[in-house]
C-alpha cells in the first residue's frame, strides 16, 4: 500500500510509544516521540534556569535549542539529542516530568515543536506519537488514533517503568504527576489534548500488546 501519517494521541502513559514503536518497525516506518521534544526542552530550561514565565527570556532560550532524532538500534528507537548531546537518559526523570506541562502549555514552545513535527512528516511514512498530532501537527493524517486506559492501569505501568531506574520513588508520587499532567494537558488553551473527530478510540486497559497490535494492523490495511 501507499505510505500514510498514523498519528497517536492520548493521556500520559496509555502505551502511546510502544504502540508507535511496534507499527514503525512492521511498517518500515520513521517513528517520532513528540513528548521527547518537549521533554528536552523542559530539560534545558531546568538546567539553564530558564525562567519560562518570561517571554523573552523564553524566545532567546529557544534560539540556543536544536533538537534532533538519531535512530539507535539496540531500543529501536529514535534518541533525541539536545545541541548535539543524547539526552534520553535524563528526559523521562520525574524532575522533568513535574514541570513539562507546564512548559507545553507555552505557544512559543509549541510553534517551536510543530515547525520542525511538520518537516518531519513531509515525505509521510511515518508515526508520531503525542497530545496534539492528529489535531494539529497533522490534521490531514489517515489514520488518526486516540488512546485512552484505566487510569488505574496506567499508574501500574509507568510506576513499573520508573521504578527500574529509581527504587525510591513511590506510586503516590507517579499517580499524583499523571493526574497532574493529564489536568494541564487537557484544559490548557493552546492545542489540548483532545481527540480529532475523524480518530479512532483505542482503550487498551483490557487488550494484551498483541492483541492491540493486531487490531491496529487492521485499521492500517483498511487505510492504505
Ligand atoms: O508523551 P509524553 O508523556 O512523554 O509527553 C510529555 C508531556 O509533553 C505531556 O504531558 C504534554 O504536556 C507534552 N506534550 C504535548 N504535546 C505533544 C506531546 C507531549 O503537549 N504532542
Amino acid at each position: 500500500g501507499k505510505k500514510i501519517i498514523i498519528t497517536i494521541d492520548g493521556y500520559s502513559s496509555c502505551g502511546k510509544s510502544t504502540l508507535a514503536k511496534q507499527l514503525a518497525k512492521q511498517l518500515g516506518y520513521l517513528f517520532i516521540d513528540s513528548g521527547a521534544m518537549y521533554r528536552a526542552i523542559t530539560f534545558y530550561f531546568l538546567q539553564n534556569r530558564v525562567d519560562w514565565n518570561d517571554e523573552d527570556a523564553v524566545a532567546a532560550a529557544l534560539q540556543n535549542i536544536k533538537l534532533s532524532f538519531i535512530f539507535n538500534e539496540a531500543t529501536g528507537k529514535a534518541d533525541i539529542y539536545l545541541n548535539e548531546e543524547n539526552v534520553e537518559p535524563y528526559i523521562r526523570d520525574l524532575i522533568v516530568a513535574e514541570k513539562v506541562s507546564e512548559v507545553a502549555a507555552i505557544g512559543a514552545v509549541r510553534e517551536f515543536a510543530v515547525a520542525q513535527q511538520q518537516e518531519m512528516g513531509i515525505q509521510k511514512g511515518i508515526v508520531m506519537d503525542g497530545r496534539d498530532i492528529g489535531t494539529v501537527v497533522f490534521p490531514a493524517a489517515e489514520l488518526k488514533i486516540f488512546m485512552t486506559a484505566d487510569p488505574d492501569v496506567r499508574v501500574q505501568r509507568r510506576f513499573k517503568e520508573l521504578y527500574e531506574k529509581d527504587q525510591h520513588i513511590t506510586i503516590e508520587e507517579v499517580r499524583k504527576n499523571l493526574e497532574l499532567r493529564d489536568y494541564i494537558d487537557t484544559n490548557r488553551e493552546i492545542s489540548p489534548l483532545k481527540k480529532a473527530d475523524d480518530a479512532i478510540v483505542l482503550d487498551n486497559s483490557q487488550l494484551t500488546l498483541e492483541e492491540q497490535f493486531e487490531l491496529v494492523m487492521q485499521w492500517v490495511k483498511d487505510a492504505t
